[in-house]
C-alpha cells in the first residue's frame, strides 16, 4: 500500500477563528507530529471565486501562512505554500473540468448554499467550477487523505468520481482514490451568539467568533457576552444535550485544556456561567496568546513569510509537476 499523504487547504479570507484553529490548524499539526507527509495550501485561487481586494488578498495570504506556522506547522517538515504559485493546480483543473460532467457539478450543494437568495446568474463561473479545482488540488499530489469539514465531504466524493472517470476514460490506473477524513462534531466550534450555527469567519457579527488575533480583553469580553441559558452547569455532559450554547462552551474548554469533557463537567458541576466563563476565558487566552504573538512577529517580516511560501511552492511543484506531466501525456499532449 502507498504511504499516506495528507493534503488540505484553507482560503485566505481573513478573520481566522478559534473554529479554524481547533477544527483545522490544530489537527493539521497533529498529523505533522504523527510523521504523516502533510501538504498544506493557502488556496488563493479559490478565494477569487468571489472578488477580493488585491491589497487585502496579499495581506490575508500572509496572515494565513503566519497562522499555520504560529499554530505549529513547521515549513521544513510539512509543505506549506500558496496555490497560485504552483501551476499544476490551474492546469490540472482544466483537464479535470473536461472529465467532470455538468450534471455532477449541478448536484453540488455548496454552490446552491452559497448562492441562496442571490441571483446565481451573476456568480462567477469559477465559483461554480470550484469543485473541479479542489479535485485538482487533491489529485495533483496523489493525495490519500483529505481532512475536511462535513460541508466539504461532497467535494471529496466528487474528486473520487472525477479520478475514477479519468482512469476509466483513458484506461489507466493513475489517480488513487483519496479518502475524506471528516472533522468530528467534537471539534466543531459553534457561534458564541447561536449555539446551533458554526463559528465562522464569514459571519457578519464579530461577536459570534473568537479571532486568532483577538487580544486578551477582547476574548474575555466576547466570552462574557456569549449567549447562554440561565441554568447552572449540570453534573454530566449528557445533561447538556438540549443546551447547545452551554455545550459549545464546555466543548471549547475541554478542547483547549486537553481535558476530557466529563472532567470539566465534574469540576464545574452546579456552578453558574459567571464562574465558568472567566475560567473559559483564561484557558482560551492561554492557548491563543502565544499564537497571536507569534503571528505578529512573523507578520512584522513579510519578506520572510514570502520566502517560506516560495520555498514551499518549490517543494509542492517537485511533487505535483511530474504528476501533471504524466496526466498530460495520458491525455495525449
Ligand atoms: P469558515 O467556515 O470560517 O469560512 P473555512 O470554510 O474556510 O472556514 O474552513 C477552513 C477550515 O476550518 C476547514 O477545515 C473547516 O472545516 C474548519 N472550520 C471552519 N470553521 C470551523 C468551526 N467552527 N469548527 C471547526 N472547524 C471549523
Ligand atoms: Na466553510
Amino acid at each position: 500500500p502507498r504511504s499516506p499523504r495528507v493534503f488540505s487547504g484553507i482560503q485566505p479570507s481573513g478573520n481566522l477563528t478559534l473554529g479554524n484553529y481547533l477544527g483545522a490548524l490544530r489537527r493539521f499539526v497533529e498529523s505533522q507530529e504523527r510523521g504523516v507527509e502533510s501538504i498544506y495550501c493557502v488556496v488563493d485561487l479559490h478565494a477569487i471565486t468571489v472578488w477580493q481586494d488585491p491589497e487585502k488578498l496579499r495581506r490575508t495570504i500572509r496572515e494565513l501562512a503566519a497562522a499555520f506556522i504560529a499554530s505549529g506547522i513547521d515549513p521544513e517538515r510539512s509543505v506549506l505554500f500558496n496555490q497560485s504559485q504552483v501551476s499544476a493546480h490551474a492546469e490540472l483543473s482544466w483537464i479535470l473540468s473536461c472529465v467532470a460532467r455538468l450534471g455532477w457539478m449541478n448536484r453540488m450543494t455548496q454552490f446552491k448554499d452559497k448562492t441562496q437568495g442571490k441571483n446565481a446568474e451573476n456568480e462567477s463561473l469559477g465559483l461554480y467550477a470550484y469543485p473541479a479545482l479542489m479535485a485538482a488540488d487533491i489529485l495533483a499530489y496523489h493525495t490519500t487523505h483529505v481532512p475536511v469539514g462535513e460541508d466539504q465531504k461532497q467535494h471529496v466524493e466528487l474528486t473520487r468520481d472525477i479520478a475514477a472517470k479519468f482512469n476509466h476514460d483513458y484506461g489507466v490506473d493513475f489517480f488513487p482514490m483519496p479518502a475524506p477524513v471528516i472533522e468530528g462534531t467534537a471539534t466543531r466550534v459553534m457561534s458564541l451568539r447561536d449555539g446551533t450555527k458554526k463559528m465562522s469567519k464569514s459571519d457578519p457579527s464579530d461577536q459570534s467568533r473568537i479571532n486568532l488575533t483577538d487580544d486578551a480583553d477582547t476574548i474575555a469580553a466576547k466570552i462574557r457576552k456569549a449567549r447562554t441559558d440561565p441554568e447552572p452547569l449540570p453534573e454530566t455532559w449528557d445533561e447538556l444535550s438540549e443546551r447547545p450554547e452551554a455545550r459549545n462552551l464546555v466543548n471549547i474548554y475541554a478542547a483547549l485544556s486537553g481535558e476530557a469533557r466529563e472532567v470539566v463537567m465534574e469540576r464545574f458541576a452546579g456552578q453558574a456561567f459567571s464562574v465558568f466563563k472567566p475560567a473559559l476565558a483564561e484557558v482560551t487566552v492561554a492557548s491563543l496568546a502565544p499564537i497571536s504573538s507569534r503571528m505578529r512577529e512573523l507578520l512584522a517580516d513579510p519578506t520572510e513569510i514570502d520566502r517560506i511560501l516560495g520555498r514551499g511552492a518549490e517543494r509542492a511543484a517537485e511533487i505535483s509537476l511530474p504528476i501533471l506531466a504524466k496526466a498530460k501525456e495520458i491525455v495525449g499532449f
